[in-house]
């Protein structure tokens, strides 16, 4: 059957189509939105006014043809049964303010790829809808994107775009990696050098890091605690979570730059660093102090302000313990806190962290790292050396979000092609994406619960500019929010063919939204980086 309905992604968990009357919405369709259903009103009313000038007045929930939104408590959380007939109209249910939000989108879908523009194109207004009922529900809490604006900053703008990119797909973590070697890009109003300094370098390598080639100017760019505002209620309104990170207490050297006695100051000359032009793990990490400890408190005192999530991201990966071993200063703190040596050190950092949110209310997330020196009970792990992290942490009672680097790194390379611009990585095709599967077959039903969900992760050292993170995020990230989304069978058994038959009319949606995706023949010529370095396949385990 070649219903419209067979063009949705991510698929939904059931769809019926009665040989019944659909409907076309007009400019008479009025819009009844019942209590708690304010954003998607809003949504529907600026998204369908943009593309088809549909003004969608309101009106008493019984006008024939009218839509409605409501919620309904017998659904799950999340959930929606959309529903179009010809005289009773669109009806969208939730189970929540989010699954109604989460039908409209599907309601977007099912009206054609001009619903995605936003200026009409056509003055015949939007195609019939069919007569149908769509129930749909997740299956995972956290379907999660990671954005890393360090390495190359996203402008506000950009932000914004992919929220609402990620709406489109039903994803609702956006975790916002906000601080690097390279960058420190929130402005944090007690440490202003953090951003007059911190957020701009001079020069940027480009390409991999083994690369020769610079790009000669200064690249930078920061947001302002006001566009962060604007950033966290604008991802509100689409039910998108915004989750910030700071990582700690490695990839710190744009704070260093800016605050050089956070830096470990009896082994290196910290007052001569600048922010990292190149790419790969700095050796400047912060220093073992009381003074360090305060001066983080200060920035996370701030962003709790920000940022009203359950969960704050404090890093915690890739953290050499080469200066701390060579600091005179570090190797006494060791002694005089008696967490052995340095490994202990880093977990005594990342644990004062978890007690200080956990006493304001709220959860630390880390990467899984952080496992290394046990943790406090409600501390989560973001799995992304491989699933091991994230089923040792599960096995142990912690939430794990599972975002295993050979899966879903999509800064990795999406093809073996030489085509392929700047390629790092691991090969992982738009097939090996959809066939991911987040929750590991070796937990037990009750360790699985722990498994909050799944996140997509695009680093941007090769991705300098936004047509580089759309090449590298799309259409892998359409085929991940299936994964995070849909009930789809085991992965050796989903129907790959079947999607990438709805993908066609995703790519449709993609253009008419702007995106700069592979196209499934591969790069066009401008996609292509001819002549700058990646990371060849050679045999050795890939990595960035
Ligand atoms: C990471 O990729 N270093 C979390």
């Amino acid at each position: 059957m070649t219903s419209p309905t067979a063009h949705l992604i991510p698929a939904p968990r059931s769809v019926e189509a009665p040989s019944a009357d659909g409907l076309t919405l007009d400019a008479a369709t009025t819009l009844w939105a019942g209590p708690g259903t304010g954003t998607t009103e809003r949504w529907l009313r600026a998204t369908l006014g943009a593309a088809f000038a549909l003004t969608l007045p309101p009106g008493p929930a019984d006008t024939p043809g009218a839509v409605r939104l409501l919620i309904d408590d017998a659904l799950p959380a999340e959930g929606y049964r959309l529903t179009v007939h010809a005289l009773d109209g669109v009806e969208i249910r939730g189970g929540d303010p989010a699954g109604v939000f989460w039908g409209a989108q599907t309601l977007r879908q099912l009206l054609g790829p001009h619903a995605f523009r936003r200026a009409p194109v056509t003055g015949d207004g939007p195609p019939p809808l069919p007569a149908l009922t769509v129930e749909d529900a997740p299956r995972l809490r956290w379907r999660g994107l990671m954005l890393d604006v360090a390495r190359h900053f996203t402008p506000k703008d950009g932000v914004l775009r992919y929220l609402d990119l990620m709406a489109a797909h039903k994803l609702n973590v956006f975790h916002f990696h906000l601080t690097d070697d390279q960058g420190w890009r929130v402005e944090i109003e007690r440490y202003p050098e953090l951003t007059a300094t911190g957020s701009w370098r001079s020069r940027t390598k480009f390409g991999h890091r083994a690369s020769p080639l610079w790009e000669e100017k200064p690249h930078g760019g920061f947001y302002t605690q006001d566009d962060i505002r604007e950033i966290v209620a604008y991802a509100a309104e689409r039910h998108i979570a915004v989750v910030p990170e700071i990582d700690v207490p490695g990839h710190s050297q744009a704070a260093i730059a800016a605050y050089p006695e956070l830096g470990n100051t009896d082994v290196i000359d910290t007052a001569s660093l600048a922010v990292w032009d190149s790419w790969g793990i700095s050796s400047n990490v912060l220093a073992p102090t009381d003074n360090t400890l305060r001066f983080y408190e200060g920035v996370f005192e701030e962003l709790l302000g920000l940022f009203p999530s359950e969960f704050v991201h404090i890093g915690g990966d890739e953290c050499p313990k080469d200066q701390w071993k060579r600091s005179p200063a570090a190797q006494a703190r060791i002694a005089e806190l008696g967490v052995g040596d340095e490994n202990g050190l880093q977990s005594w950092f990342v644990r004062h962290f978890d007690t200080w949110l956990a006493a304001r209310g709220r959860r630390l997330i880390g990467w899984d790292e952080i496992l290394e020196g046990g943790l406090a009970p409600g501390a989560a792990v973001s799995s992304w050396r491989g699933y091991a992290g994230g089923i040792a942490a599960a096995r142990a009672g912690h939430d794990v979000v599972m975002c295993p680097e050979q899966h879903v790194y999509l800064d990795h390379r999406q093809d073996a092609g030489a085509d392929e611009p700047v390629p790092i990585g691991y090969v992982r095709t738009l097939e090996d994406v959809y066939r991911f599967e987040p929750v590991p077959p070796q937990l037990t039903p009750e360790e699985a619960r722990h498994v909050l969900g799944t996140q997509a992760n695009l680093w941007t050292e090769v991705m300098e500019n936004p047509a580089r993170v759309d090449y590298q995020a799309f259409p892998r990230l359409a085929a991940f929010a299936e994964v995070a989304w849909s009930t789809l069978p085991e992965p050796a058994d989903r129907d790959f063919a079947g999607f990438e038959g709805r993908m066609a009319a995703h790519y449709r949606r993609l253009d008419a939204l702007g995106v700069g995706y592979r196209p499934p023949t591969g790069p066009t010529p401008w996609q292509r980086r001819p002549g700058v370095l990646g990371r060849p396949i050679d045999g050795t385990p890939p990595n960035r």
